[in-house]
């Protein structure tokens, strides 16, 4: 692994791009002040320039290099010892060392702190800030495997370090702490309400209607993490299913149905194929799985799948604003 990290090291510092995994879905990184680089990131992915990407530091200390953080010393400083390196990225005014190409000509930067030590190694190794978004095509699945990268990006880049299965398997909480009220932009693993007990200050949730309506940033998009194949949603709990069914379907239940003998039995004569997020519904499995079991179902090429919502509470926020972004393509 020593020599796997020096060489996507040496391809990062040469210009290149490498897919690399964190805690929270792989990324394909680029050194995020050599704007070539960078520019081969949005080409990869399909991705609209106007997209702002992520910059991936070390630690807190990088914070000074690219951004104006002593503006906001207290909110910075209560975030990042609370929960860096962790799955939280956070808007600051950036500074002008950044190219414009990495924040979309926006005068704030998107930072965060990966945990997951391949990342922090190529980090310390290259001793670059590192530009990277989901390693997925714009607009398809966000991947939390190397087998999923390699489906869809395997042929268009020549470095890809396997970190095994990413632990929370969605992205980063997108807190934005340069507005009076700090607001969430992008749900993710670390909730609003415990950001709000860390910062000691209301902060403003994300909310999906709102923002689906009136999208501040570009990737707040209304659809997003699509499959190609049809995907509906179903309400928390309900077994009525009949009417979702449209040629050969999957159905995708947050956790394992207990009622085989029941009502699931009837679906069971119905469904080409039954699944479930977990075992016993806990959420953070859920999350887990969530993209794996999308992406394996669309390449499985049924006609439907079927998918619970899962409960409105902590990371179910961030799994249902997934889903729903997801479904968005297929809603009539
Ligand atoms: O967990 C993650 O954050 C992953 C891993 C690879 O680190 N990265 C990720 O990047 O999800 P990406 O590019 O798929 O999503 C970045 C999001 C986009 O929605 C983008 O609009 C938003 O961050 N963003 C970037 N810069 C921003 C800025 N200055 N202000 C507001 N939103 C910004
Ligand atoms: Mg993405």
């Amino acid at each position: 692994m020593n020599a796997d990290i020096a060489a996507a090291s040496q391809e990062l510092k040469g210009g290149g791009v490498v897919i690399l995994p964190t805690e929270t879905v792989y990324g394909l990184a680029a050194n995020a002040l050599d704007e070539k680089a960078v520019r081969k990131i949005f080409t990869i992915k399909g991705r609209p320039l106007n997209n702002p990407l992520i910059l991936h530091v070390l630690d807190s200390s990088w914070l000074e290099r690219y951004s104006h953080v002593k503006k906001y010393p207290v909110r910075v400083e209560k975030i990042t010892g609370a929960f860096w390196p962790g799955p939280i990225t956070i808007i600051l005014p950036k500074k002008a060392v950044i190219p414009d190409i990495v924040t979309s000509g926006y005068g704030t930067v998107a930072i965060r702190c990966p945990d997951h030590p391949i990342f922090r190694a190529v980090l310390l190794a290259s001793d670059l800030p590192l530009a990277a978004p989901s390693a997925n095509p714009f607009g398809y699945v966000s991947p939390t495997c190397i087998g999923q990268v390699k489906a869809t990006l395997g042929d268009r880049v020549k470095i890809m370090l396997d970190g095994g299965e990413c632990a929370v398997g969605l992205e980063s909480t997108i807190l934005d702490i340069t507005s009076t009220v700090p607001k969430i932009l992008r749900p993710g693993a670390i909730a609003a309400d415990a950001i709000a007990k860390v910062l000691g200050e209301d902060v403003i949730d994300y909310d999906v209607q709102i923002v689906s309506k009136n999208p501040c940033v570009p990737g707040q998009l209304k659809q997003h993490y699509c499959t190609d194949t049809r995907l509906v949603l179903f309400e928390h709990g309900n077994r009525d299913l009949s009417q979702y069914f449209a040629g050969r379907t999957a159905i995708v239940f947050t956790q394992r149905p207990k009622d085989f003998d029941g009502t699931v039995k009837n679906l069971q004569l119905l469904a080409e194929a039954i699944l479930w997020f977990s075992d016993d519904g806990n959420l953070n499995v859920v999350a887990r799985n969530l993209f794996s079991t999308l992406q394996r179902l669309d390449f499985a090429h049924y006609d439907t799948i079927l998918c619970e919502r899962p409960p409105r509470t902590g990371i179910g926020i961030a799994i249902d604003d997934r889903l729903l972004r997801a479904a968005a393509k297929f809603r009539r």
